[in-house]
């Protein structure tokens, strides 16, 4: 008798510790967006090999080097009175496929799983031939030309997407990122500085490597991965349904309820 109330205070207590496990439905939705994040890495990783090849069947263009059209800047500095026009012609991107996934979380959101990823670039180079002229005070005029290199070190982008459900699948709208961390260092080989002032000159196209990757490149890049990693996860995100992530019970909820059913059966 006392055996058997002991039996049923402990078939109740596990009883209860499962539906406890239920209700807060943690350990299962944890597992899922491990799951998820782990899919997207797996996902992501596969998309290096397509970036340096392209890929026609999923209008794919090869994403590295990434070709860019020739574009001018202009810097006009007034208090020292410097001004310089430079055209940067046919730069390439190159780079963009040797990112390391550095942190990929998914977590619970209010308009479905939210999706934070740190992609770090250890080498970004863009290089091409450029074309310069300028002035000092309106006066002593200044010329450059010759080859450009701009070299992005330890580039981290910080994305941001959230995973929506249509019909069982998951699906990203837009992936916003920005550039958070890293340096730049430009390089522009010239053999027509004009006598003293040369020096000068290359000190201010060296500043100009900042300006230009910070205004001009790092909008071309973002651009770039935000459609083509959206496109490609939403690719992969079409291969399966959302209960391939998410089981319909967790293995210790299954054990819990086995182990209260048996142990009311006794
Ligand atoms: C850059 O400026 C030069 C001189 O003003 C002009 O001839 C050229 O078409 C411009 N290039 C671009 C890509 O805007
Ligand atoms: C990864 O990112 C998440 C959310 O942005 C953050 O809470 C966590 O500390 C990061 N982990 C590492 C190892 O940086
Ligand atoms: C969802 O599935 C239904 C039935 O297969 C289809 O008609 C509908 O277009 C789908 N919706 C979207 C947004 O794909």
């Amino acid at each position: 008798m006392e055996e058997r109330m002991e039996r049923i205070l402990v078939a109740v207590f596990v009883a209860a510790l499962a539906l406890q496990c239920v209700a807060q439905n943690s350990p299962s939705e944890q597992t899922a967006n491990l799951k998820i994040a782990d899919y997207i890495v797996k996902s992501l990783e596969a998309f290096r090999k397509y970036m340096v090849e392209g890929n026609q069947e999923i209008q794919l263009p090869v994403l590295d080097p990434v070709p860019m059209e020739s574009f001018n800047y202009s810097l006009v500095n007034g208090p020292i009175g410097f001004r310089m026009e430079i055209t940067f012609e046919n730069p390439s991107i190159t780079g963009l496929s040797k990112y390391e996934l550095t942190n990929i979380t998914v977590t619970a959101g209010d308009d479905g799983q939210n999706l934070k990823m740190k992609i770090l670039f250890p080498h970004i180079e863009i290089k091409g031939l450029y074309d310069a002229t300028g002035n000092v005070f309106g006066f002593f005029s200044l010329a450059g030309k010759g080859e450009f290199e701009v070299v992005a070190s330890d580039q981290v982008l910080s994305a941001d997407a959230v995973l929506k459900v249509i019909n069982d699948t998951y699906f990203i709208e837009d992936i916003s990122s920005t550039f958070s961390q890293g340096r730049v260092k430009a390089r522009f080989s010239d053999g027509h500085g004009k006598g003293d002032l040369a020096g000068l000159f290359s000190e201010m196209l060296s500043a100009m490597g900042n300006l230009v990757f910070n205004n001009r490149l790092k909008p071309v890049i973002t651009a770039a991965m935000n459609e083509f990693t959206k496109d490609w996860l939403n690719g992969a995100f079409g291969a399966v349904t959302i209960n391939d992530f998410f089981p319909t019970s967790s293995p210790s909820q299954v054990r819990l309820s086995e182990e209260a059913v048996s142990a009311v059966a006794n």
